[in-house]
C-alpha cells in the first residue's frame, strides 16, 4: 500500500533510515524504484528512515514540473531584474568617469542570474519528472542513501565529519553542527534528502573521459557500504555473485573476485554471461586517453569494469624498470629498478622471480593491476633502441628461463603480466611499418621461445606489436595470434594491442581481444557490429586445424543477441580478459576505481621503501659484468677488488652523469634516457644521484674526481692514485634506434687507455679500469688497452652504489653477458632501412652468428674474484630413447624429461662467490643448427672457498629437438655434444650422446 506523500514535503516524524536496506539492495535487485520506496504505514520503528514516495499520475507529474519550472524562472527573473538594477545603478557613475567596462560587468551579472534561474527551473522540472525515469531516480536515491549511511551512528566519526563539512559549507551551520557527534536531527535529514536532487544531476566527482554517468557512484556505493557498515554489508552483494559463480565453477562459497587459478574459465564465463553487450564492450577497449595524452588520475592503460556485477576495471602501467613515472609528483614514490637487460645479465632465475614480486608489490601499492611487461624480444639488432627493456638479450633460452620466473613473480602479487611485443619487434626504426619476413624455423627456435615460456608460466596477457609481419600488422596478422599463440603455444589469456597498434577492426577476428588505449574507435560497438556482419560467427577460430585452446563460454544470453552482436565475438573477447584477470587475482582487494578515484593513490602513495631500495641495489650489483681484470704487468696484482685504503682517480664526466630527472629538458621529453634508465614508456625517473662518484663516495672510498673528458688532463690526475677509473655511457630510447654502438666518451676512453698504456705497464701510473653504463651491446676499442673493465646495462637508481659494491669487493661479481661485445659494429646486423625487412640470417642471430669469429667479449662471459672447477657427477644419460615428435604431441610429451646429467661446481679460489654453469648442445651438422645452442643454465648459490654444489640439468625432448617447418619440434638424430661451459667460448666439460 502506498501513501501519496510528496518527496519534497517529507514529514520529519515519518522518516527512518533502514541501514540494512540500503545500497546493497540496488545490486541485489537492480535499480528498480519500487524496491526503493516504502509506505509510511509499513515503516517500522527502530533506527531506519523510510524514504517516502508514492506513484503519481503522468498528468500530476507534468503539471507540477511545469509549475516548478515557472516558479524557479520567476525567482530567477526577479533576481535578474534586481541584478540589472544594481548593475545599472552602479555603472552609471562609473560610465561618467569613462569606465564602461563596469557596465559590461553588471550586464554579465544579470545575464548569469537569468541563466541560473533557467537552469534551476529546468532542474526542478526534471526532478519532478524523475519518477518516470528510474535510472535517474535510482541514482538520486543512492546519493541520498549514501549520505544517510555516512551519517549513521555506526559510521566512523571521520567519515561523518567529512560529509558534514560540506553541508556546513552549504550554509546550514546550525543544522549540521552537532551531527558529527550523533544521529542526524529531523531537520538535518531534510537537508540531506535534498541531496537527492544534486545526486541526480551531478556525475560522481572526477569521472573522466569515457566513463559512463553513474559508473563511479555505483562503485562508490559498494565501497561505502563497507566503510560505513563494516565489511559484511558490501560483501552481501559479492556473496550472492560468488554463490552464482562458484555454483557454476567450483568449490562452494568461493569468492569470485579472488585468485581462481586454473578454475577461472567457468567462473569467468558465469560472470560474462551476466553482462549486457554494453558492459562486455567496455572490457575490449580502454578509456581515458585524449589524442596522445592521458592526464593525472589515469594509468597508462585504463579499462572500465562493470559495477553492477562488482567487476572492477583494469589499471595498466609500464613496466621496464618498475612503475613508470608519468607525472612529476610520482617521482620518488617508486623504485627505479635495474633494466630487464640488467636483470638478464644476472642469469639468476630466483632473482628474476624476486624482481617480479618487488615490482608487482609496487604496482599494487599504486593501485595498478596490470604490468605492461616483461618485454621479451630477442635482440637481433644490437643498436635496437629498446634492447635494454628486453629480458632475453641475444638468447632465447636465457629469455625463456628468466621470463618464466619473472611472470610467476609478478603474477603472485595479483598483478597481470603482459608478455610483449609479440612478435618480431626487433627495431625501432620505422617500427609501425617495418614488414618482417622470417622463416618458420627461426620464428620457433629464436623469436618465439621467450613468449612460449611466458605462456607456459601462465602469463595472463600478451601485447601484439607495432610492426608488420608478412605484409600485415602484428595486431591482426593472420596466423600469429590464433594459430601460433593460442593454438600452438596454448595461450589462454587475452591479447591486448600495443598503443594504437590496431589498424582495422578485423584485428578482432584475428585474435586481438582488447584495443588499447582505446580512443581510435576500431573496437567501438558500431565498428565491431560491421565486422560481425561481414565475418559471421565462425571464422574467428582459425587455428590451423588445431583445437581452439580457449573453451567457448556457455551459450549467449538473449540480451547480447538482441542487442545486435552475437555473443561469439565480443563475448569471447570479454571472457578472455576476465578469465586472465581472475586467474591471477587481479580483481582482488582493489583500493580504487580508475576513472573515479585513483588519482591520490597513483600520485602520492609511496610504493618504494628502504627494503626495496636495498633489493634494487642487490640486483644491480648482481648485474655488473666484470669483463676484464688483468694485472697491469707480470707479477702485479689484479686491479680489483680495491684494497683497503685505496685512492681512486675518477676520470670523465660520465662518472658523475646527472640522471634525466635532474635535467629539466630531458625530464620533459618522455623518451629521453640517461645512463641509468631507458627513455620512453618504460622510464622510471628518480630524484637521487645514481652516479659512480656518488656510489664510491657513499662507500667511503677516497676519490679525486676529474669532471671532464680530456685524455691529457685525465692522465695527469692518475698519478698518486692506486686505481684509475674512467667512465663511459650510452643512452637509448623507445622509438629510435641507437645511431652507433660506441659509448658517448669512446674517443676519450680510447685515447686515455693508449696514452697511458706504457706508463701503466711500467708501474708509473696505476692500473686503469673502464666502467661502462649502456643500454645494450657496445663496441669497446678501448678494451685491449684497459687493465680492467666492467659493464652495467642500465642499473636504475642504484647504479653507482652497485658498481661501488663490486669495486670494493663487498659483492663478488657473478653476472654474465646476455649479449656479445663485438669487435666492430659491422660484425652485427643493422636496423632494416627498407620497410621490407628480411631476416635472412635465419637461426644465426646475435652470438650464434659470431661463433668462431673474433669478438671482444663473448656471450655468457663474466669474471669473478674467485674461480670454479667443474666435474661430472652424472654424465649425460638418456631417460629413454626419444624419437621424432609430431606437432600434435601434447605439451606434456614435449616437456617430459629426456636427458639427465649433473655436475659438481667447486669454489677453488679464496673468496665466496657464485658461478653460472651454462649448458650448450652441439647438434650434428645435418641438423642445420648454429655451432652451439644454449639449452640450460644454473646459477649456484654463493659458495664459500672449497665448497661444492651439485648442479642438476634435466633436458626435455623439446630441448633435444629442432623445429621442422610444417611438422614442429622433432628430436634431432645422431651424435649430440653436451658442453658445460663458463661462457659460450669457455668450454669446461664435453660429453656426447646418440639418438636414433
Ligand atoms: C609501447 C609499449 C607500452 C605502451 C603503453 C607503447 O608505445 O610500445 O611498450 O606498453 O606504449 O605505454
Amino acid at each position: 500500500m502506498h501513501h501519496h506523500i510528496e518527496t519534497n514535503e517529507i514529514q520529519p516524524a515519518e522518516i527512518e533510515l533502514t541501514t540494512a536496506d540500503s545500497a546493497a539492495d540496488l545490486f541485489k535487485r537492480g535499480p528498480s524504484r519500487d524496491t526503493r520506496f516504502r509506505s509510511a504505514a509499513s515503516a517500522s520503528s527502530g533506527d531506519g528512515v523510510r524514504l517516502l514516495r508514492g506513484p503519481k499520475s503522468p498528468r500530476h507529474i507534468a503539471v507540477s514540473a511545469v509549475r516548478l519550472f515557472l516558479i524557479r524562472l520567476c525567482i530567477g527573473l526577479v533576481g535578474a531584474a534586481w541584478g540589472a538594477c544594481v548593475g545599472v545603478c552602479l555603472s552609471y557613475p562609473f560610465a561618467y568617469l569613462g569606465r564602461p567596462a563596469t557596465l559590461l560587468r553588471s550586464q554579465q551579472v544579470y545575464f548569469v542570474l537569468i541563466l541560473v534561474s533557467i537552469f534551476t527551473g529546468a532542474v526542478a522540472a526534471v526532478n519532478r519528472c524523475g519518477p518516470t525515469r528510474p535510472t535517474r531516480i535510482a541514482r538520486a536515491d543512492r546519493a541520498a542513501e549514501l549520505t544517510l549511511a555516512r551519517l549513521s551512528p555506526t559510521a566512523p566519526p571521520a567519515a561523518r565529519c567529512a560529509w558534514l563539512a560540506w553541508l556546513l559549507v552549504a550554509a546550514v551551520p546550525p543544522l549540521s553542527a552537532g551531527a558529527c557527534l550523533g544521529v542526524p536531527s529531523p531537520a538535518q535529514r531534510r537537508i540531506i534528502l535534498s541531496i537527492r536532487t544534486l545526486g541526480s544531476l551531478l556525475p560522481y566527482p572526477s569521472a573522466g573521459p569515457g566513463v559512463p554517468p553513474g559508473y563511479c557512484a555505483e562503485f562508490g556505493a559498494a565501497s561505502l557500504m563497507e566503510a560505513t557498515h563494516g565489511p559484511s554489508a558490501g560483501q552481501d552483494v559479492r556473496r550472492r555473485l560468488s554463490e552464482r559463480v562458484s555454483g557454476a565453477a567450483g568449490p562452494a562459497g568461493r569468492a569470485w573476485w579472488t585468485r581462481w587459478g586454473a578454475d577461472a574459465s567457468a567462473a569467468a564465463a558465469a560472470l560474462v554471461i551476466e553482462m549486457t553487450l554494453e558492459e562486455a564492450l567496455r572490457l575490449v577497449q580502454g578509456v581515458g586517453w585524449q589524442g596522445y595524452d592521458v592526464g593525472p588520475g589515469w594509468y597508462g592503460g585504463n579499462v572500465l569494469g562493470v559495477p553492477r556485477l562488482e567487476l572492477p576495471g583494469l589499471h595498466m602501467q609500464d613496466a621496464s624498470q618498475g612503475y613508470r613515472t608519468m607525472f612529476e609528483p610520482q617521482v620518488g614514490t617508486v623504485t627505479a629498478w635495474p633494466s630487464l637487460l640488467a636483470l638478464a645479465s644476472t642469469w639468476d632465475v630466483s632473482l628474476s622471480a624476486a624482481y617480479g614480486r618487488y615490482i608487482g608489490a609496487e604496482f599494487r601499492s599504486k593501485g595498478a593491476t596490470v604490468l605492461l611487461g616483461p618485454s621479451l624480444n630477442v635482440h637481433r639488432v644490437p643498436r635496437g633502441g629498446r634492447n635494454a627493456e628486453y629480458l632475453s638479450g641475444e638468447e632465447p633460452g636465457l629469455g625463456a628461463a628468466m621470463a618464466s620466473a619473472l611472470v610467476g613473480g609478478v603474477q603472485s602479487t595479483g598483478v597481470v603480466a603482459v608478455a610483449k611485443h609479440f612478435a618480431l619487434n626487433q627495431q625501432e626504426t620505422d617500427r609501425d611499418s617495418t614488414d618482417v619476413y622470417v622463416d618458420e624455423r627461426a620464428l620457433w627456435e629464436v623469436y618465439y621461445p621467450p613468449f612460449a615460456a611466458a605462456v607456459e608460466a601462465g602469463v595472463a596477457s600478451v601485447m601484439c606489436s607495432y610492426n608488420k609481419i608478412n605484409g600485415s600488422h602484428a595486431c591482426g596478422a593472420r596466423g600469429l595470434l590464433l594459430r601460433d599463440l593460442r593454438g600452438r603455444m596454448g595461450f589462454e589469456g587475452w591479447v591486448m594491442s600495443d598503443w594504437w597498434a590496431v589498424h582495422e577492426t578485423e584485428a578482432a577476428a584475428e585474435g586481438v581481444d582488447q584495443n588499447m588505449p582505446g580512443n581510435d574507435g576500431y573496437f567501438s560497438r558500431e565498428a565491431l557490429a560491421g565486422l560481425e556482419q561481414a565475418a559471421g560467427d565462425t571464422p574467428i577460430d582459425e587455428t590451423g586445424g588445431l583445437p581452439a585452446a580457449a573453451p567457448a563460454p556457455p551459450a549467449a544470453p538473449a540480451a547480447m543477441g538482441e542487442a545486435g552482436l552475437p555473443y561469439g565475438l565480443v563475448g569471447r573477447m570479454a571472457f578472455r580478459v576476465v578469465r586472465g584477470a581472475m586467474r591471477v587475482g587481479a580483481y582482488d582487494g582493489l583500493g580504487c576505481h580508475v576513472g573515479c578515484d585513483c588519482g591520490p593513490v597513483m600520485m602520492s602513495a609511496v610504493a618504494t621503501s628502504a627494503a626495496h631500495r636495498d633489493a634494487a641495489r642487490g640486483i644491480a650489483a648482481a648485474s655488473v659484468v666484470l669483463l676484464k681484470n688483468e694485472p697491469p704487468r707480470p707479477g702485479a696484482a689484479r686491479p680489483l677488488p680495491l684494497r683497503h685504503g685505496a685512492h681512486v682517480a675518477l676520470l670523465g664526466s660520465a662518472c658523475d652523469a646527472p640522471a634525466a630527472y635532474a635535467v629539466a629538458s630531458r625530464r620533459s621529453y618522455w623518451a629521453a634516457g640517461d645512463y641509468y634508465v631507458v627513455g620512453g614508456s618504460g622510464r622510471v625517473l628518480f630524484n637521487t644521484s645514481a652516479s659512480v662518484k656518488a656510489g664510491l663516495a657513499a662507500g667511503g672510498v677516497t676519490v679525486s674526481f676529474y669532471d671532464g673528458d680530456d685524455p691529457v688532463q685525465a692522465a695527469e690526475m692518475m698519478s698518486g692514485a692506486t686505481l684509475a677509473i674512467a667512465c663511459g655511457g650510452a643512452i637509448a630510447q623507445e622509438s629510435w634506434d641507437r645511431p652507433h654502438l660506441r659509448l658517448d666518451q669512446d674517443s676519450f676512453l680510447t685515447s686515455l687507455v693508449s696514452a697511458t698504456a706504457d706508463r701503466r705497464a711500467a708501474g708509473v701510473l696505476p692500473p686503469l679500469l673502464v666502467a661502462a653504463m649502456a643500454p645494450g651491446a657496445i663496441t669497446a676499442d678501448w678494451s685491449p688497452n684497459a687493465d680492467a673493465a666492467l659493464i652495467v646495462f642500465l642499473g636504475g637508481e642504484a647504479t653507482g652504489g652497485a658498481i661501488a659494491d663490486v669495486l670494493t669487493g663487498a659483492v663478488n661479481p657473478s653476472a654474465r653477458l646476455p649479449v656479445t661485445i663485438p669487435v666492430d659494429e659491422t660484425d652485427t646486423v643493422a636496423p632494416c632501412r627498407e620497410l621490407r625487412c628480411e631476416y635472412t640470417e635465419g637461426l644465426h642471430v646475435g652470438w650464434r652468428a659470431l661463433h668462431g669469429r673474433p669478438v671482444r667479449f663473448a656471450f655468457g662471459h663474466g669474471l669473478s674474484y674467485t674461480s670454479f672447477v667443474y666435474a661430472w657427477e652424472q654424465p649425460p644419460a638418456l631417460a629413454h630413447a626419444p624419437s621424432g615428435i609430431p606437432l600434435s604431441a601434447s605439451a606434456a610429451a614435449l616437456t617430459a624429461p629426456a636427458l639427465n646429467l649433473s655436475v659438481s661446481v667447486t669454489n677453488t679460489g679464496g673468496v665466496p662467490g657464485a658461478d653460472v654453469v651454462q649448458l650448450y648442445l652441439r647438434f650434428p651438422a645435418e641438423a642445420g643448427e648454429p655451432e652451439l645452442v644454449l639449452r640450460g643454465f644454473v646459477k649456484t648459490r654463493v659458495l664459500a672457498p672449497a665448497k661444492t654444489e651439485t648442479v642438476v640439468f634435466v633436458l626435455s625432448r623439446r630441448d633435444l629437438s629442432t623445429w621442422w617447418p610444417g611438422v614442429g619440434w622433432t628430436v634431432a638424430r645422431g651424435r649430440v655434444g653436451v658442453v658445460l661451459a663458463a661462457s659460450s667460448r669457455d668450454e669446461r666439460l664435453v660429453a656426447n650422446f646418440t639418438v636414433g
